[in-house]
């Protein structure tokens, strides 16, 4: 079969890799389709992810297929199920798995990451991080659940009122569908700022979001207005126009990643008097079932935001950052196109 290889740092090769087994705990997925994103970029670069890639490796922490075979002990998925897989393996003994609290495990193993991913036709995963797809959810939006479980646990660390106003800075794939699953959870006005008129008027278009371009007009973000902001950028510039953006009372999610060593400015008086919370938010703790319930009722719909069908042979254009104006691009891998 066919693999795309992390093979060293800025290094990718098409591999002819032997069809991987399963052992009794896990499921082996046909893949269809694997979403990329700026981690890849970072495990790419030689950066960390979630955890550090060790090459060689074969990347795709998002993805989607059709179960291919089972190990013995696997108990609810069968061949010819269409599955996703949630890529983050939690060690279920460390202090933090042990107060619930799993995203923040200790010893994270994580699928596309730490062991071979979607960026190859057949992979494997335990059973217990393996997902099944409702039938009025294609594979091509399935491919895209990993991004939406990430924004639906963001979410879900705010307190939300139907009252709220919210500000997404950042007009990535992460921000736009952050947007969506505001208005989902029921927010009054969500507006969207962004750099790429093209993006900001496809939301306008297609979700009814107001939209500021925030290189032409940073002064349409208007400071202590927003009840909710989320920053989804990860750069000092915009981690700081979010804590200004926040209203009294306000919430500010970080949700950016930034640079290991950057810092942001923040006026503290401002944190006292407005009783700011600043929250951050990492990775999605069991939040894939919400986001395919998400997907099967129609509230996030990712396809109008998918800009780029890439092939193995593309993928180096997009984690070197050749491909510009990307919105989101997956990668077609073998599989079923359903
Ligand atoms: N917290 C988590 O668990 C988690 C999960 C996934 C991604 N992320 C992070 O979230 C961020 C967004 O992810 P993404 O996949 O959407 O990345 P992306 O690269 O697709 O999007 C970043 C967007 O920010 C926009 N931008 C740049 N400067 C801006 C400015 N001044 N004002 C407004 N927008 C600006 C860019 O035009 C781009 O559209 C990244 O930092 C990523 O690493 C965090
Ligand atoms: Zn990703
Ligand atoms: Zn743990």
């Amino acid at each position: 079969m066919k693999a795309l290889v992390l093979t060293a740092k800025k290094h990718l090769e098409i591999k002819d890799y032997d069809q991987p087994t399963v052992k009794p705990n896990e499921v082996l997925v046909h893949t269809a389709w694997a979403g990329i994103c700026g981690t890849d970029k970072a495990l790419y670069n030689g950066l960390p992810g979630s955890a550090n890639a060790v090459p060689p490796i074969v990347l795709g922490h998002e993805n989607s297929g059709v179960v291919a075979a089972v190990g013995s002990a696997v108990q609810d998925f069968k061949v010819g199920d269409r599955v996703s897989v949630d890529p983050n393996i939690y060690c279920h003994k460390c202090f933090y798995c042990r107060t619930s609290r799993p995203e923040l495990c200790e010893h994270l193993d994580a699928v596309g990451v730490t062991r071979d991913g979607g960026f190859e036709e057949f992979f494997t995963a335990p059973e217990e991080v393996v997902y099944h797809i409702p039938d009025n959810v294609s594979l091509k939006a399935a491919a895209v659940i990993e991004p939406i479980s990430c924004a639906a646990h963001a979410v879900d660390l705010l307190e939300l009122h139907p009252y709220q106003t919210a500000l997404v800075i950042g007009d990535g794939f992460e921000g736009q569908l952050i947007a969506q699953i505001l208005k989902a959870r029921g927010v009054k006005e969500v507006t969207l700022a962004g750099t790429s008129d093209e993006k900001l008027a496809n939301n306008q278009k297609h979700f009814g979001f107001k939209t500021i371009n925030n290189l032409k007009t940073p002064k349409a973000i208007k400071a202590d207005t927003y009840d909710i902001v989320v920053e989804a950028v990860g750069l000092p510039q915009t981690q700081e126009q979010a804590v200004e953006a926040a209203s009294r009372g306000g919430q500010v999610l970080m949700f950016g990643v930034g640079n290991p060593d950057s810092t942001f400015k923040v006026n503290t008086y401002k944190v006292y008097q407005k009783q700011l919370k600043i929250q951050g938010t990492f990775i999605n703790p069991y939040t894939f079932e919400d986001s395919i319930a998400l997907l099967q009722s129609g509230d996030v719909d990712p396809l109008p935001l998918i800009s780029n069908i890439l092939d193995f042979a593309h993928v180096e254009d997009f984690v070197s950052g050749k491909l510009k104006g990307v919105s989101k691009a997956i990668v077609k891998v073998a599989g079923e196109e359903a």
